[in-house]
């Protein structure tokens, strides 16, 4: 192990993963939110992630904004040349991948509107968390926005030992990294069965052992070996960043910056007679038990005037409904808080929203909402968002009737390139749409019909995508059990199908990720 890794892993390299927090587009409008004018980016910008790993949040973001400058920097020289083959690949050319610790990184890299570093900060040394909050303020421009995610206090507290035991058991074990995970899980679970009196005090970790058996080895040797693993309370990040001169300006997902969707009603008062941010956040990580955290903080945060002046600075950005035919009452489970969404407003805007992606103020100007005041129409917008009714684009979405009947095809080489290389890899496969300026997560199996779908037309789908299925390995799934008759595997794979013309696929021809075939 390199002395830059400073404890952390470098001889396993990490699982690909699209992370939709870390777009420019979902960071700008939670700036907004908090009344923090967020960078532009529909001419240029530029884009700097910490700790890349695979890439395929660098390369997807890419490939959905080509307008931006998009640099990755990760020590595993594994992970940047697997970055680099899919940036060839997928033909980008707006993609720099810089093998690198954080220390050693040039100031000729220059100013960056957005940094962000996901499933880094808790996982490395304290000096290289000094070497990451060094970087942020030499490289993130004026204005400009960091987004950092980490294991949070008190959500850990009762699960802290379950890395404990996991890293102390792997150190007395032989084999390479990956055996000795495998067998600091076996011995996770041979404890834990046998009523081991901390599982016994403590049963949320118990059952916690069983979602760690659904994960990769190679996840979990970097989620829980890292020598310096930690979590920390919301105070201290905000300490950490506030001393390199940031300030904290919002969170994801959109539901975090409204304190009433994360905590329970009898908390309310507690929220409505403290008006320091600092201190509420505090609140709410007690009040619902936060175990991880997604926080925005930006480099002299220019702080909006006027809600008109919001209006303008994010009017680049557009609404629609999150799905076709939602109706209300619309019910949503935070976490904490279940919310419902109901009332004669929202029904206006859902159906505006389900015709046309609008903007802010178009939506104000539409004659079905007259006579409803601004700003209750922008809260609902917002409040609608947060509780995934609407989602925010970074442009706009068509919602034409389309048709299915054609042959299709897919406009990117990017996503081409990934849904050759993970259709059926048993993980989520992620497709950049320049429409929305961010990526859409298919299933593994679905990206699958979709890849037979446009290499081969409709002519035997069901047959071609059931004869890949059959010599790949993969089952299906039925009931929460593997699917091995070959007749039940055909029927449900003819339906799969099915469902994914009908419904995906319009849904995907109108981002754009889909194309009638010329
Ligand atoms: C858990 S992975 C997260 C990868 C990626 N951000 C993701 O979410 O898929 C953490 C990454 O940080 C990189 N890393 C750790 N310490 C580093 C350092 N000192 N300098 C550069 N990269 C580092 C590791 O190699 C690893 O790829």
């Amino acid at each position: 192990m390199s002395d830059a890794a400073a404890g952390y892993l470098t001889d396993v390299d990490y699982i690909p993963g699209f992370y939709p927090h870390m777009s420019p587009v979902a960071m700008r409008y939670a700036a907004s939110l908090n009344r923090v004018v967020p960078p532009a980016t529909s001419k240029s910008f530029r884009y700097l992630e910490l700790g890349c790993g695979l890439g395929r949040s660098l390369t997807t973001l890419a490939a959905a904004n080509p307008q931006g400058e998009f640099v990755g920097v990760d020590i595993n020289s594994n992970h940047i040349a697997a970055v680099e083959k899919d940036v060839a690949a997928g033909e980008l050319k707006n993609v720099q991948a810089i093998a690198s610790d954080f220390a050693s990184l040039s100031k000729d890299l220059g100013k960056f509107d957005f940094l962000t570093l996901h499933g880094v900060f808790s996982w490395v040394a304290p000096e290289v968390r000094d070497q990451i909050l060094a970087v942020a303020k030499e490289h993130l421009a004026p204005g400009g926005l960091l987004l950092v995610s980490y294991n949070a206090m008190p959500g850990w507290a009762h699960l802290q030992p379950i890395r404990g035991i996991l890293r102390q058991y792997a150190a007395l074990r032989q084999g390479d990294t990956v055996q000795r995970i495998r067998d600091a899980l076996n011995y996770l679970v041979f404890i834990r069965d046998k009523k081991a009196r901390y599982f016994e005090d403590n049963p949320r970790a118990a059952a916690y052992v069983d979602g760690l058996l659904k994960q990769d080895l190679r996840y979990l040797a970097h989620e829980y070996l890292n020598e310096h693993w930690t979590s920390f309370y919301f105070s201290e990040v905000a300490g950490m960043f506030g001393s390199a001169g940031m300030a904290f300006v919002g969170s994801l997902p959109i539901h975090t910056n409204f304190w009433d969707l994360c905590v329970r009603p009898e908390f309310q008062e507690l929220f409505r007679t403290t008006s320091n941010r600092l201190v509420t956040e505090s609140h709410k990580d007690f009040c619902a038990n936060t175990a991880f955290r997604w926080d925005i903080y930006a480099n002299e945060p220019r702080v909006m005037q006027s809600p008109e002046e919001r209006l303008k600075q994010i009017d680049d950005l557009y609404f629609r409904a999150a799905r076709p035919n939602i109706t209300l009452p619309h019910q949503v489970n935070l976490g904490v808080v279940t919310s419902t969404i109901q009332g004669p407003l929202y029904e206006t805007l859902l159906k505006i929203l389900s015709a046309k992606s609008l903007r802010l103020s178009e939506i104000l100007k539409d004659k079905s909402v007259k006579g409803n005041p601004a700003a209750d129409l922008i809260r609902a917008v917002d409040a609608g968002v947060a509780m995934g009714l609407f989602d925010v684009t970074a442009g706009p979405v068509t919602s034409t009737k389309t048709t299915t009947a054609g042959k299709v095809e897919i406009p990117s080489a990017f996503n081409r390139a990934v849904l050759a290389g993970d259709s059926l890899g048993g993980r989520p496969v992620a497709l950049a749409s320049v429409s929305t300026g961010t990526g859409h997560t298919l299933g593994d199996f679905d990206a699958a019909i979709l890849h037979e779908l446009t290499s081969g037309g409709t002519d035997g789908l069901p047959q071609r995508v059931d004869a890949r299925l059959a010599g790949s390995g993969r089952s299906l799934q039925q009931d929460g059990k593997p699917v091995t008759d070959a007749a039940a595997r055909q029927k449900l794979v003819e339906s799969a199908c099915d469902a994914f013309t009908t419904t995906s696929l319009p849904q995907l021809t109108q981002l754009g990720i889909v194309a009638s075939a010329t």
